[in-house]
């Protein structure tokens, strides 16, 4: 991934990791993993599930971090030194690396039956995991759906990686690398130009269901919106980004939630806009949906079949509504007087922000031009690749918002 290549090392300077090891083959990767944490000015403490001792000693781990390493939750001498709950608070970021199936499902349901579990749930720091096991594991249903709770919980999930596994398999399912992990850790430290923003960004096509089989939707692809989160996070933005369905993913320092109808998004909108600092709407949101969705498949029965649409919420209006309301950015993609039909917009939905572009070439492509409107000024921005064009887009919001 090209943009954590570009992480600075520097973030990770006096820096508190709490590093949390479960029982894996790949637990012997930690000897390194610490190493470079310390290399890189990070102070590191460890905390082992008794599965890890199997695969990497405590006395190891002691001498690489230089810190006694937590092992029982019910040890007396170690709570006195550094009790638990002290501990979960000393931690700058949680790292549990390599994360089990298991330990992933038990951090899934709150359990906190030993040290490493109960340290996951006592802290307010970040807490990213290395997931680490077979394929056929890391495919299961219930690993998958435990992961995606886990994200929407605003865990972050580093890897894995894909290739040759210690029990002969070949998949996903690898650890990340030490210096993977390093870079991912390092990035969530990041400050930059949009350090200390929130953006809840809606992005991609609507589905409106007309049956359980059947629904209306668009040509959106999403990629607008991807590029716009991808370069905020990567700026020091907390992002989340509600999406309809994409063929996309998003890096892990970017919160996803995957959403299908305009009702939906307006939901999921709701529940976290409260203290954004900018709400960007890049979502193609169906402006009408089916007034009654069957229940049962339709019938081809007659020659013809009329379907009723009713109005879906407009999603942007109702976040421009809100008092106090986040600096709002639209965008319009309309084909034809592009302009004209851009300002009426921004003005009709009381945004403050609007960027209009030429609808039938913008749809699926990688590249936009777009003309910036704000209430007083129109501009154009130079045609350039999504991602290009969306640092443009974000500099010039943070020149609005930071004033
Ligand atoms: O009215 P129109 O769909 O052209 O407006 C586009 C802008 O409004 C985009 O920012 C889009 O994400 C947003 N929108 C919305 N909810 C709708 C329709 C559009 O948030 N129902």
């Amino acid at each position: 991934m090209p943009y954590f290549s570009m992480v600075s090392m520097l973030s990770l300077t006096n820096k508190r990791i709490l590093l949390g090891i479960t029982g894996g083959i790949a637990a012997y990767k930690c000897a390194e993993l610490t190493r470079l944490f310390a290399k890189a000015g990070a102070e590191v403490r460890v905390a082992m599930t008794q599965a890890a001792t199997e695969f990497i000693t405590p006395l190891t781990m002691q001498a690489l971090s230089g810190n006694r390493v937590s092992l029982d939750l019910l040890d007396t001498e170690a709570e006195a030194a550094m009790g638990h709950i002290e501990l979960a608070r000393w931690a700058d970021l949680v790292l549990v690396a390599p994360a089990t199936a298991d330990f992933i499902a038990r951090v899934t349901h709150g359990q906190a039956d030993d040290i490493l579990s109960t340290l996951v749930l006592a802290t307010n720091a970040p807490i990213a995991l290395a997931p680490a096991m077979n394929q056929a594991m890391w495919a299961d249903t219930g690993t998958q759906s435990n992961l995606r709770s886990l994200r929407e919980r605003g865990f972050h999930i580093f890897g894995p990686g894909e290739g040759a596994q210690a029990c002969g398999d070949i998949g996903l399912g690898r650890m990340l690398e030490p210096e993977q992990l390093i870079e991912h850790s390092a990035a969530l430290f990041e400050v930059g130009e949009l350090a200390g923003l929130r953006f809840v960004i809606t992005g991609g096509p609507t589905r409106e269901a007309i049956d359980p089989v059947r629904f209306i939707t668009n040509h959106s692809s999403g990629k607008m919106a991807y590029a716009l989160a991808q370069e905020a996070a990567a700026a020091g933005a907390q992002v989340t980004l509600i999406s309809g369905r994409v063929n996309l993913s998003a890096p892990e320092t970017v919160r996803t939630l995957d959403v299908e109808s305009a009702e939906d998004m307006l939901t999921a909108v709701m529940e976290n806009i409260s203290d954004a600092s900018v709400f960007i709407g890049v979502a193609a949101v169906a402006d009408y949906r089916p007034r009654l969705q069957a229940e049962e498949k339709i019938k081809k029965d007659g020659e013809n079949l009329t379907l009723e649409l009713v109005k879906n919420p407009d999603i942007i209006s109702e976040v421009a509504k809100l008092e106090p309301k986040p600096f709002v950015v639209g965008f319009a993609a309309e084909t034809n007087s592009i302009v004209e039909n851009g300002k009426e917009k921004l003005d009709k939905k009381n945004l403050d922000l609007l960027f209009a572009n030429n609808a039938t070439e913008t749809f699926n492509s990688d590249s936009i031009s777009v003309t910036a409107i704000t209430p007083d000024n129109e501009f154009e921005l130079a045609t350039a690749n999504k991602n290009v064009v969306a640092r443009e887009m974000l500099k010039l919001i943070a020149e609005k918002v930071k004033g």
